[in-house]
């Protein structure tokens, strides 16, 4: 009944960093605006899944993450699995084991959602073939890494990706990410983002507590509008190659993102006061040594450090003397994935 009934299959994908923020949903796991992000290049996640005809009447899953068991991640995937089931019929025959390992830690600023349910869908599309000897298209792996974490689907393709309908791109779509390599400038293929990890610990607000209080946000029509707006700005910054508007819509965007947290009812913050002094010297050592260098805060208190290739030495230098102070030594030097 199927060409494969048992075997293994190894993806790896990377995680991605928004310079336009999704933030708040509507209808299933659809974005409230639209979001344009780049993949890493350093940091992966790698995820097998061994799958496995199933004799009994229910099928097993299991989760291991970083060697161990994750029995509370495992009821997250069992229904996960169970929205793929529609596109996907042959799911509920089989047991499935997924083992998945990020070389970056946990809490670190980087998003690992977006590159862990990437990997779960990729794998996933890979054991379709195998049983059904249909191919999905990329489209398709979008749509279903977007359904276990939004951003999860601008991690199908490397470089750049836009996800959300917008009136700049006629192809943007609220289910799945569309690649915009094609379009961008030189200079925006060697983006680097050095992340400093100024606080590691689990955050006090989740993500997912965060965009549900978008919904009765004060601020979300406008929120809606200045996303549509630096959507426009920031894809003519990449096509041009425009640093100086591109840092100042990813400072913009970084800074209504966590504005949108401090006004919300209840208000909180997850940003700390070495985030804040962090943003300050970025700043300051621009203005001065005239350096293209700015900085995106995912939802978290660690500072993702923008800059280009051309200038890595005087950067790493910048923050190996300046900042390491205020992010105990810890950070984490990556660039964009693009091919
Ligand atoms: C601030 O994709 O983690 O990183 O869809 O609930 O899994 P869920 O949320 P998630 O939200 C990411 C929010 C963000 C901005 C972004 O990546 O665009």
């Amino acid at each position: 009944m199927y060409i494969s009934d048992s075997g293994i299959v190894n993806v790896t994908t990377s995680p991605n960093i928004a310079i336009i923020k999704y933030w708040g949903k509507i209808n299933i796991q659809e974005p409230i605006n639209p979001s344009i992000s780049f993949t890493l290049s350093e940091c992966k996640t790698e995820t097998s899944i061994a799958y496995q005809l199933c004799k009994s009447e229910k099928a097993d899953r299991q989760f291991i993450f970083q060697n161990e068991r994750n029995t509370h991640f495992e009821q997250k995937l069992i229904k996960y699995l169970d929205s793929l089931t529609v596109f996907l019929p042959w799911l509920p025959d089989f047991n499935l084991k997924v083992t998945s390992k990020n070389n970056f830690p946990h809490s670190s600023g980087i998003a690992s959602s977006a590159s862990g349910f990437s990997a779960i869908a990729k794998a996933i599309a890979d054991i379709h073939e195998k049983v059904s000897g249909k191919d999905l298209s990329v489209e398709d792996i979008s749509n279903m890494a977007r359904l276990g974490s939004g951003s999860a689907c601008r991690s199908i393709e490397n470089g750049w990706n836009v996800w959300g309908k917008n009136n700049i791109l006629q192809k943007g779509n609220q289910h799945y990410a569309i690649n915009i390599n094609s379009y961008i400038h030189p200079i925006f293929t060697s983006i680097c983002d050095s992340v400093l990890i100024v606080k590691q610990h689990e955050k006090k607000v989740s993500s997912s507590i965060g965009h549900q209080l978008m919904t009765n946000h004060p601020y979300k029509e406008g929120r809606i509008r200045q996303a549509h707006q630096n959507m426009e700005y920031l894809l003519k910054a990449l096509e041009k190659g425009d640093i100086k508007n591109f840092l100042e819509i990813a400072e913009e965007e970084a800074l209504s993102l966590h504005g949108l947290m401090l006004s919300s009812n209840p208000g909180y913050t997850l940003l700390v006061s070495n985030s804040l002094a962090i943003i300050k010297k970025i700043r300051e050592f621009r203005l001065s040594n005239q350096i293209d260098i700015g900085f995106t805060i995912d939802a978290g208190p660690n500072i993702h450090v923008l800059y280009f290739e051309k200038d890595s030495d005087i950067v790493l230098n910048f923050i190996q003397s300046e900042l390491f102070s205020l992010c105990n030594n810890l950070a984490i030097h990556d660039h964009i994935q693009f091919d």
